[in-house]
C-alpha cells in the first residue's frame, strides 16, 4: 500500500513509495511477457476512466492495465456525457461515484483538477494529466524505462528538451528524477523555459549542443501549440534548426545518448524520424513500460492481493 491515498502528482510524493512503484513495475512487466497476460489481483474492483482531454497512450495504457489486473472498467468521455446538457463537474462525478466505484483515473485540461476531484468523491484518484500541472504516471513510466536501460536512476544526467513551460511531463519528471537522485538539465527557447524553473533543482541551457554533451539520456517534448495563446517562437522551421533532434546533431557528440519522447511526436519538428526510430531511442519501450507501471500503480493504490499477481 502507498502512504498517500491518491496519486495527484510527484511534487509531494514520498521517494520510497516512488521507488516501490518502479520496482513493482518490473514484476508486472514479467506478466506482460506471459502467453496469458492476466492476473486476478484487482478482481472485484471497479475503475472509471474520466477523460476530458484527448489521449491515445495514457487512456489505452490504463485500460489495458486494468484489464490485465481483472478490474471492471468503465470509460467516460466528456463529449458524449450529460456535461453537454449543462450538468456540473461536481454532479457528474458524484453521480458516477454513487454507482459504487473504487477509483477514478482522470485527464483534464485544468491544472489542479485532480486535487479538486478529491474534494467531491471518496474513491482513489489517479491523475492522468491535469493541464500544464503534472502527469505523474508518465514520469513513473519514464523512470522505469531509464532504470530498465541503465540499471539505475541515481546519478544519471537527464536532459529535458523543448516546451518546458507548458509541460506537465517535464514538471513530474523533474520532481521524480530529483527524488530518485538523478540530475536534470532543461533546454529550450527562453520563451518556453520558465525563468524560475531553477528553483525546482534543475540546470538551464538554451544551447542544444550543451545539453547533448552533458546528458546520458534526453526526453524530447512536443511543442504544445494548443496550450499557447501567442507565438512564443518565430517559426517551426527556426525551432527545428535550433532545438530539433536529428541524427546529424547527435553524431557530433561521439557518444550514445538514449532518446525518450512521451508522445505524441511531431516528426520533423522536435525530432526527426531517423532519431526517433534509431537504435538509441526507447520510445516504444516507454509505451510498453507504461502498461506495467500503471498496473503497479493501480495495484499499490487499490490494495491488490499480492498472492494473486
Ligand atoms: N504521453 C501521453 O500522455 O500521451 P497521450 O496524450 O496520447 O495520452
Amino acid at each position: 500500500m502507498m502512504k498517500q491515498k491518491h496519486l495527484l502528482g510527484l511534487e509531494h510524493f514520498p521517494a520510497d513509495d516512488l521507488a516501490k512503484i518502479i520496482e513493482t513495475s518490473f514484476s508486472f512487466k514479467e506478466i506482460l511477457d506471459r502467453p496469458i497476460k492476466k492476473v486476478p489481483s484487482l478482481q472485484g474492483k471497479t475503475i472509471v476512466n474520466l477523460f476530458f482531454e484527448n489521449s491515445t497512450r495514457t487512456r489505452i495504457s490504463f485500460e489495458l492495465a486494468q484489464k490485465r489486473l481483472s478490474a471492471d472498467t468503465v470509460n467516460f468521455s466528456a463529449s458524449s456525457s450529460s456535461l453537454k446538457k449543462g450538468e456540473s463537474f461536481k454532479d457528474t462525478v458524484q453521480n458516477i461515484e454513487a454507482m459504487k466505484i473504487d477509483a477514478v483515473v482522470m485527464r483534464h485540461p485544468s491544472p489542479g483538477s485532480s486535487l479538486h476531484l478529491t474534494k467531491y468523491i471518496d474513491s482513489v484518484v489517479i491523475n492522468a494529466g491535469d493541464g500544464t500541472h503534472e502527469h505523474p504516471t508518465q514520469a513513473i513510466l519514464d523512470m522505469t524505462s531509464l532504470k530498465e536501460r541503465f540499471g539505475k536512476i541515481e546519478g544519471l544526467k537527464i536532459g529535458i528538451i523543448g516546451d518546458i513551460a507548458h509541460s506537465r511531463v517535464a514538471r513530474s519528471n523533474i520532481y521524480g528524477l530529483n527524488k530518485m537522485g538523478a540530475e536534470v538539465m532543461v533546454c529550450g527557447p527562453p520563451t518556453l523555459v520558465p525563468y524560475d524553473i531553477q528553483s525546482l533543482g534543475v540546470q538551464i541551457t538554451h544551447n542544444l549542443d550543451e545539453i547533448l554533451d552533458w546528458a546520458d539520456a534526453i526526453n524530447v517534448l512536443r511543442i504544445q501549440l494548443e496550450r499557447m495563446d501567442r507565438g512564443l517562437f518565430p517559426s517551426v522551421r527556426e525551432y527545428r534548426n535550433l532545438f530539433g533532434i536529428t541524427n546529424e546533431r547527435l553524431q557530433k557528440h561521439n557518444k550514445e545518448i538514449v532518446i525518450m519522447h512521451p508522445g505524441p511526436m511531431n516528426r520533423g519538428v522536435e525530432i526527426d524520424s531517423a532519431a526517433a526510430d534509431g537504435k538509441s531511442a526507447i520510445i516504444l519501450d516507454q509505451v510498453l513500460n507504461g502498461v506495467a507501471s500503471r498496473m503497479a500503480i493501480l495495484y499499490l493504490f487499490l490494495g491488490g492481493n499480492q498472492n494473486e499477481s
